[in-house]
């Protein structure tokens, strides 16, 4: 028999969720073990003697792992449901019966690259801040960011209280309203890359994510996907 592991720990191995997600269901009280809602996080559980079910539906650990990348359109949600009514990204994924969730987040107007997996373990991988991955995105911003500024992005500017992590820019293209930047970061704090411009005055007209690592998303047309390979999860982290 397997040794007891924590509640969170059995949901993101069930690939339900990452493991930050699964304590975020826990904590909601959508999780019972042999019938009892369990909101402690420190909860334990034998898989084989124990049945864990997340809002009434029983989990299992059956699912092969399947990890895709999306080329998200702008205008859909990258919630699993939206109150709204509004398009989710999972509507976009026809021939996918695994249950993949999406790593991180994409606001309702951006656009590009989205991981979607059921592998709990890899998406808490590539979100964990210790692994750093790289995500870069094409900004579409308001008139011309000076030299100056740029550099201080790139060292880190305070956003709410905290520093961000240093930043790559490149000015991509030059319009005579408007500037095309390519930035790379390795957070994933909300609306980040917005507030970053928005911050030198140059707020952000157009979002793209173009990359995760050395995943890229190449010619993948807007609202299509493509299964990755193990060699696509290795580029990841490069
Ligand atoms: N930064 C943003 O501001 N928005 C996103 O969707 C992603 C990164």
């Amino acid at each position: 028999m397997s040794e007891p592991l924590r509640l969170q720990k059995f949901l993101a191995q069930c690939g339900l969720a990452s493991r930050r997600s699964a304590e975020e269901m826990i904590r909601q009280g959508r999780v019972t073990v042999d019938g009892i809602k369990i909101t402690d996080m420190g909860t334990k559980i034998t898989p084989e003697m124990q049945a864990v079910c997340l809002d009434g539906v029983p989990v299992t650990f059956t699912e092969k792992p399947v990890t895709l990348l999306l080329n998200k359109p702008k205008g859909y949600v990258t919630t699993l449901s939206d109150p709204q009514g509004r398009p989710i990204v999972t509507s976009l994924l026809q021939g996918i019966t695994a249950r993949v969730f999406p790593v991180g987040r994409l606001d309702l107007d951006t656009e590009g690259a989205l991981i979607m997996t059921n592998d709990g373990m890899l998406a808490e991988r590539i979100q964990h801040p210790r692994h750093e991955v790289k995500k870069t995105y094409e900004a579409l911003v308001r008139g011309r960011p000076n030299r100056s500024d740029l550099h201080h992005l790139e060292k880190g500017i305070v956003l709410e209280g905290k520093k961000t992590y240093p930043a790559a820019i490149a000015i991509v293209g030059k319009m005579p309203q408007s500037t095309l930047v390519k930035i790379t970061i390795h957070e994933g704090r909300k609306r980040q890359v917005k507030k970053m411009f928005a911050a030198i005055g140059n707020p952000v007209l157009s979002l793209k994510r173009t990359a995760y690592g050395h995943l890229f998303l190449r010619d993948l047309p807007t609202g299509a996907y493509r299964i990755l390979s193990a060699n696509d999860l290795k580029n990841i982290f490069l």
